[in-house]
């Protein structure tokens, strides 16, 4: 069987995955604060745009306009895709604050309207930047296993393919509860590491899993760039060489 496969439009990272990822599969890309997530779940938006694809993109951190503005500086122009209503760009705050009386109260129907905006329309791309808000809001580990498992399961019933953001802990790969990495399909890592002269911080990237795919395996470095996000095909530094890291 020729497996259908979607490019992630980063460069480095398709190859790392023979191609790009599974049409159909939820693919995890945690990190920690700073490590490109938001970057590279744009990137990949606008890659998939331009082939294309329909798309919802939900984003918890960012307003839409600051998500068209700032993408405009790597060249990813959404505007004439929200404008053919390609793309659907949506925030979705998890937590409101309401006013009652003279006290703030804290509200929140993310649980419940996060799957709806799944299921509102068919996507053939859909990416959530980040679902950390999604799961800490759960009461319990069974709740966000079981939100979280409902969740994907609406968007493999759209037969959509999804790239979905979550938070890693400083210094770990992990997320806090572990949830997300098991119920996705694929799981990429971000993380940072000190270069060997202890002099700078590297950006990093290892594919732990990819279901019923081969991939490569090996931790490999990336940096951010005016265009993007680029993935390097050697990570020397980790074994001691000091040479140019950003030869390919
Ligand atoms: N043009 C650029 N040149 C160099 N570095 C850049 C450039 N653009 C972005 N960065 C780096 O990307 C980082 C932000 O990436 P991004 O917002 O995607 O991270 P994130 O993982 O989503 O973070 P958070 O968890 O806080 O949302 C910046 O802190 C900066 O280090
Ligand atoms: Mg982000």
């Amino acid at each position: 069987m020729v497996e259908n496969k979607i490019s992630l439009g980063i460069k480095g990272l398709d190859e790392m995955l023979y191609g790009g990822i599974s049409s159909g599969n939820i693919i995890g890309l945690v990190g920690p604060a700073g490590s490109g997530k938001t970057l590279m779940s744009l990137q990949f938006l606008h890659a998939s745009l331009k082939k294309g694809n329909k798309c919802l993109y939900i984003s918890s951190n960012h307003n839409e306009t600051q998500l068209k503005s700032h993408s405009i500086a790597y060249g990813w122009d959404f505007e004439p895709f929200i404008n053919t209503k390609h793309l659907t760009l949506k925030c979705m705050k998890p937590v409101q604050t309401e006013l009652r009386g003279n006290e703030y109260h804290l509200t929140s129907k993310y649980l419940d309207e996060l799957p709806m905006e799944v299921n509102k329309m068919k996507n053939d791309i859909i990416i959530i930047d980040p679902i950390t808000d999604f799961i800490s809001l759960c009461k319990s580990e069974v709740e966000s296993r079981s939100r979280l498992l409902n969740l994907f399961e609406l968007i493999k019933e759209n037969c959509s393919t999804a790239v979905i953001t979550a938070e890693s802990e400083i210094d770990s790969c992990s997320t806090k509860s572990g949830i997300v990495e098991y119920a996705v399909d694929g799981l990429l890592i971000l993380r940072r590491v000190q270069s060997a002269d202890l002099n700078e911080i590297h950006h990093v990237i290892q594919i732990a899993k990819m279901r019923w795919t081969k991939h490569i395996r090996e931790i490999r470095q990336y940096d951010f760039t005016d265009h993007g996000i680029e993935v390097y095909s050697k990570y020397n530094v980790l074994l001691g060489d000091s040479g140019d890291v950003k030869k390919k």
